[in-house]
């Protein structure tokens, strides 16, 4: 950070990382407060399948549960706790992510946990890309990485504009900000770690105990340095060409889709006649 020119904290400000914001005390708390809300139908929950009692609670509330798993394994034992939706997310998705990718995962998550509904998460940036979920056998999509350069994300300008100039090879493997494999943009800070002299990074959660300051410090000064910046992004980052409105990019993903889908229906008809 101090490479690059990122200011400290004012002094007496303590940075406000991830063990503060959602450990399994503070997840519980989210809980509650989301079960206040009428509108709140579906609770996703990642990293480990839900407790027993929180899935009871918001099965009583009337709301579902989503799980985000990354293996046939992980995807069985969120269907073992009661989970009502499965998202299957392939290793090229943002975030946390796992080592098989989406075009194999999906599938195999379909067939294990039938009739429990599919969401295809990993990867999905196009409409045509919804049609191939659709096609493997999932009920739907689930995006992460396509939000963050809309009008309405809450990235730093800094950050849309890395989204943007991205292409996939810069949406990296690091351990860097929790401790857990995690997609990220390539920047200063990823760099930092891969150097041959740094440190491991801890285990999660300790991890955050080093990163939470950066976090926070990026945060409070996103134009320090354009060079540093900690964005977690997928693989999808390279079809990622300008910053929209999230309605339109509704907009183009149905069209996207219906091009898809018109284009798979003039084949069909092909063949029927052949
Ligand atoms: C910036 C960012 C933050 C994310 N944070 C979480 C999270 O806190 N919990 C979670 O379950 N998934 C998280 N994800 C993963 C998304 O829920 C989603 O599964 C993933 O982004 C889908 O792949 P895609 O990025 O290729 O669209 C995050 C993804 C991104 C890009």
């Amino acid at each position: 950070l101090r490479e690059n020119n990122v200011p400290e904290l004012p002094d007496g400000e303590f940075h406000n990382g991830m063990i503060t914001r959602s450990n399994s005390t503070t997840a519980r708390l989210h809980v509650a407060v989301a079960l206040r809300h009428p509108n709140v139908k579906v609770i996703a929950n990642a990293l480990g399948a839900p407790p027993a009692d929180l899935v009871d609670e918001i099965h009583h509330s009337g709301r579902l549960v989503a799980g985000l798993c990354g293996s046939v394994d992980h995807a069985r034992r969120h269907a073992a706790a009661g989970v009502d939706i499965i998202v299957a997310q392939g290793g090229e998705g943002g975030g946390h992510t796992g080592y098989i990718g989406s075009m194999v995962l999906w599938p195999q998550v379909v067939a294990a946990v039938a009739p429990l509904p599919v969401l295809a998460a990993g990867g999905v940036g196009h409409g045509s890309q919804i049609a191939a979920a659709l096609a493997m056998g999932a009920e739907g999509v689930w995006n992460g990485t396509l939000w963050l350069s809309t009008e309405e994300s809450e990235m730093t300008d800094v950050q849309r504009r890395a989204i943007v100039a991205a292409d996939s090879r810069d949406a990296i493997i690091s351990r860097s900000l929790t401790g857990k494999r995690n997609r990220l943009l390539r920047s200063a800070w990823t760099e930092a770690w891969e150097k041959p002299e740094a440190p491991d990074p801890l285990p999660l959660p300790l991890q955050d105990l080093v990163a939470g300051e950066a976090v926070t410090r990026l945060e409070t000064y996103p134009d320090a340095n354009p060079a540093i910046h900690i964005t977690p992004s997928g693989q999808v980052v390279g079809q990622i060409t300008k910053v929209s409105k999230v309605a339109d990019v509704m907009f183009e993903l149905a069209e996207q889709y219906l091009e898809a889908t018109d284009r798979l229906s003039a084949l069909n008809a092909r063949l029927q006649e052949a």
